[in-house]
């Protein structure tokens, strides 16, 4: 059977001036724009995420920036996969209009001096507990995204649960004028979130990694069953253990807070559970709604 033909690949702007010029003709001709901020390495969750800003916007905009701020001197930047090209053909695919890729050095000038530092959710123990700072960066780098784009809408993943949460959180503190978006969190055959840092898991590291969802949705159903939450996660810590994985924390937390669940039984909020793990060289996150 013939190929189908692959459609022309989106432009390419790489400083925030052509990013506004490309953009102020939309805006003259009234056209809403979405933004899906992403750090490349595009998988099929990154692709279901332009999916649905293609469907809530008229004009996509993609951008592709490794943030060099959101990582902490012992982590993966240097390492992290860059697959440009393979990207672009993605996007193309994909129906993407327009693709930002600045470089470090449009992103954070010669006296750049003005970082984030959120709270709320980004100060809840979770990940920041592990990555300290890496809020900072993320915040920042997407707050600097919205005022580049100044998209009507953007979308993030629900994998990274708690980053989500912050950048809801900043926008609103903000009162930048975008409206934030969760879209589903999109999972191999046997449970694993797809995620760019899979491609580091050794195959026996790959064959392990399910255990993470499988315990998510193990202890959602015996919470929501109604039976005692720490002894739910205590048993769910044990099993990811068992597997070989570092286990950085299974919590229960306010979804919309991230905050600890308390003890007041009038106050019933729906509830997260978000677990993070190391296996090999590659550390996982992942979460589920109870
Ligand atoms: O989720 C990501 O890929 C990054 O953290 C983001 C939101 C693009 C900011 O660099």
């Amino acid at each position: 059977m013939a190929k189908a033909a692959r459609k022309s690949r989106p432009r390419v702007v790489k400083t925030v001036k052509a990013l506004r010029e490309a953009l102020s003709e939309w805006r003259k001709r009234k056209q809403t724009i979405a933004l899906v901020p992403t750090m490349g390495a595009l998988h099929t969750g990154h692709i279901s995420l332009v999916a649905l800003a293609k469907k809530s916007a008229k004009k996509v905009v993609v951008s592709i920036f490794v943030n060099p701020t959101q990582f902490g001197p012992n982590e993966d930047f240097t390492r992290y996969p860059r697959t440009l090209d393979a990207d672009l053909d993605k996007l193309a695919d994909a129906g993407a209009d327009l693709v930002f890729l600045p470089d470090a050095k449009e992103m954070y000038p010669d006296g750049f001096s003005t970082m984030l530092k959120p709270s709320g959710p980004a100060a809840v123990g979770l990940d920041d507990k592990f990555r300290p700072g890496h809020f900072d960066g993320v915040a920042t780098v997407v707050a600097k995204l919205f005022t580049s784009v100044m998209p009507d809408i953007a979308i993030f993943g629900d994998k990274d649960y708690q980053q989500l949460q912050v950048i809801r959180t900043m926008a609103r503190d903000l009162h930048l004028p975008v409206k934030v978006i969760g879209a589903p969190i999109v999972r191999e055959k046997d449970g694993l979130a797809l995620s760019s840092r899979n491609v580091y898991l050794s195959p026996a590291d790959r064959a392990a990694a399910p255990v993470l969802h499988r315990v998510l949705k193990e202890s959602a159903k015996a919470i929501a069953a109604g039976e005692p939450v720490e002894a739910v996660l205590s048993r769910g810590r044990a099993k990811i253990m068992a597997e070989g994985f570092k286990l950085d924390y299974l919590e229960a937390r306010d979804a919309a807070t991230l905050a600890k669940l308390g003890d007041e039984p009038q106050r019933k909020p729906k509830v997260r559970l978000l677990v993070a793990a190391k296996i090999g060289k590659t550390r996982l996150i992942d979460n589920f709604a109870v």
